[in-house]
Order: structure tokens, then C-alpha cells, then sequence
């Protein structure tokens, strides 16, 4: 997808349009904001793993150091891929994809081979608009119009917490099953929940 190109699902439900375009420099404030908030720094913040971000008094994100972590993927030049999830066009979110060849130390630790497979974090960082549908959302648009549109990949996981329920929920939502338990070094225990390319796209 290039810059500035926006992937949207229009729901034909009375739940807000979910969108997404890629990450830019405008949107570390808000980022700031969103990694400092109480449900997303106790599943992204410092203590979730080194190189994290976000948490309460001394432990929150700055500009600067959100600035020095995301500045490589706003230039194209990382890894993973980062998109700005958008509410009815509001940034509420951001949600991000990488080949997991790119980790194989963690695709050993989950137990998946990292030929072909991709995985996915997010985050709904407004309080406002959690709860209202729009991470499954984010997910599946992701997955549809973004990840499975990379001829080699076959198959996506993502890795919530086993206790954060809302987010093993969202995936199960977005089409994605339990694949197994797994300890991740460093980082703690991640419930694999897996996606392959032709599995449904509704649940
Ligand atoms: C996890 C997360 C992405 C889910 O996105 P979402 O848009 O809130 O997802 P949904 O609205 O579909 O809700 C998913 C489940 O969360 C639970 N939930 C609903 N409202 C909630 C609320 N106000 N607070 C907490 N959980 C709630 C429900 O179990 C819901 O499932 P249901 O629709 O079957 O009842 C989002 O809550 C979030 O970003 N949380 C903080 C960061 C995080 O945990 N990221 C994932 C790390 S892997």
C-alpha cells in the first residue's frame, strides 16, 4: 500500500466506518497519548517487554522517544508496518504487521514456522472507542486489503496475552482460532491465535 492510501470497510450497521492509512510523524502525539493510557500500557507498556513504551508517571512515553522508535516506519525503512486505525475518519488506533522471518527467535518461542506467515498487533488507544467493534474491524481490514495482498504470505497470527481477554475476543472475531499457549522469553506467556489465507472472513 503506498502513502497515503486509505483501506476502509463500510459497515452497514449502525457501527462507525473502520479505515486505515499508514502511520506518519503527525500522529506521535496521539500516539503519546494512546501508549500512556491505562488499557493499552497494561498490555503494550514497559512492562510487557523490552523496547516497549507507555505507562503510568515515570514510566510514560515521551515524543522523543516514540519519535527515535517509529520514525524508521513512518520512512519505509522498517520491518514491521504500521497503520493508523481511523473511526468514522478520527484516528482511535494504530494497528501493525511484520513477517515473522524477520523474528525467528520469536517464531521459534510460538512454534511457527516463519516461512509465509505474518504477525499482528494493535492497539485502540481513545477510551471512547473501545468496545464498539472497531479492533476486529481494523484486523480483518488489515488482513484482507493489506497482509493477505502479499503474494507470499499464507497464514497470520497474532500473540494477545492469555488474560486479555478483549483482545483474544477481538481476534476470534476477525476470523482467527486458537492455535496454542506459548512462553515468549523476555516477554511472557501469548495465547497464538492464527488466520490462514482462506479460512472465512466472517464469524
Ligand atoms: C483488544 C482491543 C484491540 C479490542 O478492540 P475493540 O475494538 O475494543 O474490540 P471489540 O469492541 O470487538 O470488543 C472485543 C471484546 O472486548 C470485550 N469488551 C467489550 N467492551 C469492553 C470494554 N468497554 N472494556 C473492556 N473490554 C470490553 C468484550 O468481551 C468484547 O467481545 P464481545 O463483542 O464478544 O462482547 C482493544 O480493546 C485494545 O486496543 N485494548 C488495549 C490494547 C490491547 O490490549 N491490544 C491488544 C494487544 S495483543
Amino acid at each position: 500500500m503506498d502513502a497515503g492510501d486509505v483501506v476502509e470497510r463500510a459497515d452497514l450497521s449502525s457501527a462507525p466506518t473502520v479505515g486505515l492509512r499508514p502511520l506518519e510523524a503527525r500522529d506521535f502525539p496521539e500516539l503519546v497519548e494512546w501508549l500512556n493510557t491505562p488499557h493499552v500500557y497494561r498490555w503494550w507498556g514497559v512492562s510487557s517487554g523490552p523496547g516497549s513504551l507507555g505507562g503510568p508517571d515515570t514510566d510514560a512515553a515521551t515524543l522523543a522517544q516514540v519519535a527515535e522508535k517509529y520514525r524508521a516506519s513512518v520512512d519505509g525503512k522498517d520491518t514491521t508496518h504500521r497503520y493508523v486505525i481511523l473511526s468514522d475518519r478520527h484516528p482511535v488506533g494504530m494497528i501493525q504487521w511484520y513477517r515473522l522471518a524477520d523474528e525467528p527467535g520469536y517464531a521459534l518461542a510460538i512454534g511457527e514456522s516463519p516461512n509465509g506467515t505474518a504477525g499482528i498487533d494493535l492497539l485502540v488507544g481513545v477510551p471512547g472507542a473501545i468496545g464498539r467493534g472497531i479492533g476486529p474491524r481494523a484486523i480483518s481490514t488489515l488482513v484482507d486489503g493489506v497482509v493477505f495482498a502479499e503474494a507470499d504470505l499464507h497464514r497470520v497470527i497474532g500473540g494477545p496475552h492469555p488474560d486479555n481477554r478483549a483482545s483474544v475476543r477481538a481476534f476470534e472475531k476477525a476470523c482467527f482460532a486458537f492455535a496454542r499457549d506459548a512462553m515468549v522469553p523476555d516477554e511472557g506467556p501469548e495465547r497464538v491465535m492464527a488466520r490462514d489465507r482462506g479460512d472465512s472472513t466472517r464469524r
